[in-house]
C-alpha cells in the first residue's frame, strides 16, 4: 500500500515537473495549477487519500505529499515570475527603425535674455550682481528708503499685501538696503528681479514685471558718474548714435532725481507712433543717494556718496524688439517665443 502510494507522488511530481516547465503564458499556468493543486486536483486527491494509508506508513506518506505541494506552489510560483518577466522584455523591446519623437528645442525667454544683456553691461563696468528676496517687509520696501508711513509717495508704489504683514516688494530697491546692511563701502551692485504692483493689466501693465536696481557708493560719487555710466549703458544696449536726456524728477530715496529718456530707437528723434511723436522715450529712474537711505544703514553720509537707478526689463524689451504688449511675455505662447 505505502509502496503504491510513494509510486503515485513520485510519479505526479515527474509529470507536473515536466509540465511546469513547458508553460509559456498565464493561462497553461492557471490550468495546471488547477490540475494538480486545484480543489479535484491530482495531488490534493492523494492528500485527501492519506487517512487511508496504514498508521505505520501514514507520517511517512503525509510528509512527502506535502512537500511536493510545497514544491509544485514553489516552482509555479518561479514560473509565474519568469513569463512575467519575459513580458516586461517583450514591451521594452525597440524597434529602431520606428521614426522618433521630435522634440522641441527649448530657449531662453526673452526678458531673461534682457535682463542677462543688461546686467552683461554692468558687470563690464565692474558691478556685481545680486539677489534679493520678492517677500519683503515694509521697512525694507519703504521705511528704510526713505517713504515713511503715510508719506504721500507710497500712493506711486501700489503695493500687494500679504495677510502676515508682509508684501511683494513694488520695486527692486530694497535690495539697495539689504546690501549695504551686509557689506562696507564702496560697493557696486545690480540687483535684476521680479516686482509686483496691482495694476490692472493692459498693452503696457502687468502685476508682474521686472525691475534692474542699481547702486554705486564711494568717496567721490557725482551725478557726472552716474551720467557717464548711465550713457555706456544706453550706447551698448540700443546703439552708439542712442542720444539720453535727463528730466528732474522726484524719488524718496534719490535727490537730486531725475527720471532718464532716450532718443527714439524708431525714429531716431523725428516723431513717431512708439514714441507717441515725442521723439523720446523714458527708460529709467535715477539720482544721488539720499543721506536719509544711508542714516538707514547706518553708513556715513559725510565720507559716502553714491547713485542708484532703476528700470523696467519687459519696457526695455519692447522698446529694443518693437514689441508693443507686454502681455505676450508672459502668455508662453510659442509663437512669439520662438522669436528671440
Ligand atoms: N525704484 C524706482 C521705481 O520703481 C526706480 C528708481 C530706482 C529710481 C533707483 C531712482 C533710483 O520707480
Amino acid at each position: 500500500m505505502y509502496k503504491n502510494m510513494r509510486k503515485k507522488i513520485e510519479k505526479i511530481e515527474k509529470e507536473a515537473l515536466i509540465q511546469i516547465e513547458k508553460i509559456v503564458n498565464e493561462e497553461e499556468l492557471q490550468n495546471l495549477k488547477a490540475k494538480y493543486l486545484g480543489r479535484k486536483g491530482l495531488l490534493t486527491q492523494l492528500l485527501k487519500s492519506i487517512p487511508k494509508v496504514p498508521l505505520k506508513y501514514r507520517p511517512e506518506a503525509g510528509k512527502s505529499a506535502n512537500l511536493l505541494k510545497r514544491k509544485l506552489e514553489q516552482e509555479l510560483r518561479s514560473r509565474h515570475d519568469l513569463l512575467r518577466k519575459k513580458k516586461e522584455k517583450e514591451r521594452l523591446k525597440i524597434d529602431i527603425t520606428m521614426p522618433g519623437i521630435h522634440q522641441e528645442l527649448g530657449s531662453i525667454h526673452p526678458v531673461t535674455q534682457t535682463m542677462r544683456q543688461i546686467s552683461q553691461i554692468f558687470m563690464n563696468l565692474g558691478f556685481k550682481v545680486v539677489d534679493g528676496p520678492e517677500i519683503e517687509t515694509d521697512y525694507y520696501n519703504f521705511t528704510a528708503l526713505n517713504i515713511p508711513e503715510g508719506h504721500p509717495s507710497r500712493e506711486t508704489f501700489h503695493t500687494f499685501y500679504l495677510d502676515n504683514g508682509k508684501l511683494l516688494r513694488s520695486q527692486t530697491s530694497p535690495v539697495q538696503i539689504r546690501v549695504m546692511e551686509k557689506e562696507k563701502p564702496p560697493l557696486k551692485i545690480v540687483a535684476p528681479g521680479k516686482v509686483f504692483r496691482p495694476d490692472a493689466t493692459d498693452a503696457s501693465h502687468s502685476f508682474m514685471f521686472h525691475q534692474i536696481e542699481g547702486l554705486a557708493v564711494d568717496k567721490n560719487i557725482t551725478f557726472a558718474d552716474l551720467k557717464g555710466t548711465l550713457s555706456v549703458f544706453v550706447r551698448e544696449m540700443f546703439g552708439q548714435e542712442t542720444q539720453m536726456r535727463f528730466r528732474p524728477h522726484f524719488f524718496p530715496f534719490t535727490e537730486p532725481s531725475a527720471e532718464i529718456d532716450i532718443s527714439c530707437i524708431i525714429c531716431a528723434g523725428s516723431g513717431c507712433r512708439v514714441c507717441s511723436f515725442k521723439g523720446w522715450l523714458e527708460i529709467l529712474g535715477a539720482g544721488l543717494v539720499d543721506p536719509n537711505v544711508f542714516s538707514a544703514v547706518k553708513y556715513d553720509s559725510e565720507l559716502w556718496r553714491g547713485f542708484a537707478f532703476g528700470m523696467g526689463v519687459e519696457r526695455i524689451a519692447m522698446l529694443k524688439y518693437g514689441i508693443t504688449d507686454i502681455r505676450l511675455f508672459f502668455e508662453n505662447d510659442v509663437r512669439f517665443l520662438k522669436q528671440f
